[in-house]
């Protein structure tokens, strides 16, 4: 089992390996002690993993109850909110409980708001099953449900206690889905780290482990996202767009590989990306099965551009690559989006 400590106004471990559901139970119990445990999961994950997280939490001397939403991005809304935490007041649960986030990003992002929110604040752990989540939502704290104008703009920042991330749990995966981790995955390789992309078919634990030390480093200095960690957010701010816009049919990974390509494509029309870039990118992306050309117009992209949370009056901040493993922020005003859209 591989351990990577990550040091915010939390000190966490991560902890990857096979067969850690089945200790979930003696994970969780050194890290918090016993107590009651409000398991949060979707319906997906429910029927493949509860039983044994479930088992391995009561076998450690916890006292669970849980919570089932329907999978997919449509149920990480401030109704399911509300549901998870009238449920925990219902069952009375105290502050001196967990919450255990068991799924995806749609899972831990709405339960980890949930303990953020209950009670002024709990203590969660993150249980994440998707390739996605082991590498990006699970760790760093960011923690949101979506509102009809956008995704994560209801949210707040919250680390959990412990993150286990069971690597046998990509074996369920679909190709969509673990294609929404590579998209992930081919971001830290662009910002940092080229090598992850040849890992991912060859030493996914690996791949893991690459991925998220770049992210420990990046959220151990600037964990609000002031500065560097918006540098995570490379392919984001128009893959939110691209997201939102398209109804949550084009899922995060996808639409973050849409939003790199027009990242570096734009960067190369401004002279900050060097020539090439784009080329090489899409044909990482294009084997791998991930999509390059956006369904939207500037216009809309513009549009849409206008409510995410990381623009600041007129203008909106892009992680542009200037080449692979070098990234920059560059502010872009909303009326010069244009320049990232379109072939
Ligand atoms: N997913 C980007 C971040 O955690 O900052």
């Amino acid at each position: 089992m591989e351990k990577i400590k990550v040091e915010a106004s939390v000190t966490y471990d991560v902890l990857i390996g096979t067969g850690l559901l089945e200790k979930s139970g003696e994970l969780i119990k050194n890290k918090t002690g016993v107590c009651r445990a409000f398991i949060i999961t979707d319906d997906n994950v429910e029927k493949l993993y509860y039983e044994k997280v479930n088992n391995s939490l009561e076998k450690s001397g916890f006292k669970t109850d849980k919570f089932v939403f329907k999978n997919g991005e449509d149920s990480k809304n401030a109704q399911t909110l509300i549901n998870i935490l009238e449920t925990m007041a219902d069952k009375k649960f105290t502050r001196s409980d967990i919450i255990v986030a068991l799924g995806g990003g749609v899972v831990g992002d709405t339960a980890g708001f949930a303990a953020a929110t209950y009670q002024r604040g709990i203590r969660f752990i993150q249980i994440p099953t998707t390739f996605l989540a082991a590498i990006d939502s699970s760790v760093g704290g960011k923690t949101a449900v979506n509102l009809n104008s956008g995704k994560n703009l209801f949210g707040a920042f919250h680390q959990p206690s412990l993150v286990i991330c069971d690597t046998d749990t990509l074996k369920t995966l679909s190709r969509e889905i673990f294609l929404d981790g590579v998209a992930e995955a081919v971001k830290y390789a662009v910002l940092k780290d080229e090598s992850i992309c040849s890992d991912i078919d060859t030493d996914i634990e690996g791949a893991i482990k690459k991925c998220i030390e770049i992210k420990r480093d990046i959220v151990g200095k600037d964990e609000f996202d002031t500065g560097e960690r918006q540098l995570l957010n490379l392919g984001h701010t128009l893959g939110h767009s691209i997201e939102s816009l398209s109804g949550y049919k084009i899922t995060h990974g996808h639409a973050v590989s849409i939003g790199m390509v027009l990242a570096c494509r734009g960067g190369e029309k401004m002279g900050i990306t060097q020539k090439g870039v784009t080329y090489k990118l899409i044909n990482i992306l294009k084997e791998f099965g991930l999509p390059t050309s956006c369904p939207y117009n500037s216009e809309e992209l513009a549009n849409h551009a206008l409510g995410d949370k990381k623009r600041d009056g007129d203008s909106i901040t892009l992680v542009i690559p200037e080449r692979f493993e070098k990234c920059v922020l560059h502010k872009v005003p909303i009326a010069e989006l244009s320049v990232f859209a379109g072939e």
